[in-house]
């Protein structure tokens, strides 16, 4: 079963939360359950592609036809997993909820309670997966995501030029959608149209979603 609208092309997908440690008992992350990602490489299978998933932390099972799977913890693993893998795809999908920061040093002990003082806790910018996958001289055909909570066109359009992405599918978070949920819905953006997904369960829209990046990417690359 499938289309075969991506055979014989490498497709890379990131999925999930990054967890950022703290100490050994504690981290920083997201509430990103890895669905949407995990829905995303299951459609790219069904396509045809040969699909290495790059999941963060999540409890998912591997979804049937992916070819092969890389679990990391943090952004800083995510980003070695993503650039080599990218380095044999043609496509990358980066569904991930990518931490924007990091402890800037990880307590080799559980940190103590100094009780009555507030603890603060410096954090280091992480880096760009996406933003830096764009600025090689050859790299994959780009597609993001934007989650946000308001002006999700004007946000989505701005980021798909300033990280030099090919597409950028942006979803509303909120009103019982996005983040550990079960229906989505998306508006995908490239730099001269658009399309937007009613909305659906993820693992439908997630075939919606790769047939529009198949298209695009065929009218684009061949
Ligand atoms: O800027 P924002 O985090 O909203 O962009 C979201 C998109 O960028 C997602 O596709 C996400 O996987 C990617 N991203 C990334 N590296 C980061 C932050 C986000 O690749 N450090």
């Amino acid at each position: 079963f499938g289309n075969g609208a991506l055979a014989g092309l490498d497709v890379v997908v990131s999925a999930g939360p990054t967890f950022e440690d703290i100490d050994p008992v504690r981290f920083i992350g997201n509430r990103s359950s890895g669905k949407m990602g995990f829905a995303v490489a299951q459609a790219a299978a069904e396509a045809g592609a040969r699909v290495t998933l790059v999941a963060g932390p999540v409890g998912l099972a591997t979804p049937l036809g992916v070819a092969r799977r890389i679990d990391v913890r943090s952004t800083a693993q995510m980003h070695v997993a993503i650039l080599e893998a990218c380095t044999q795809a043609q496509i990358y999908i980066g569904a991930a909820a990518v931490g924007d920061y990091r402890p800037s040093e990880v307590a080799e002990r559980k940190l103590k309670k100094q009780a009555g003082a507030d603890l603060v806790l410096q954090l280091t910018e992480n880096p760009d997966i996406l933003g830096s996958l764009s600025m090689q001289a050859t790299h994959p055909f780009l597609v993001g995501f934007a989650a946000e909570t308001h002006d999700v066109a004007r946000y989505a359009q701005d980021k798909l030029q300033r990280k030099g992405l090919d597409m950028i599918a942006a979803n509303r978070v909120g009103d019982g959608l996005g983040f550990e949920t079960v229906d989505n819905a998306l508006d995908v953006y490239w730099a001269d149209g658009m399309l937007a997904l009613a909305r659906a369960g993820k693992t439908e829209l997630a075939r919606q979603l790769v047939a529009c990046v198949a298209e695009r990417y065929r009218a684009v690359r061949g």
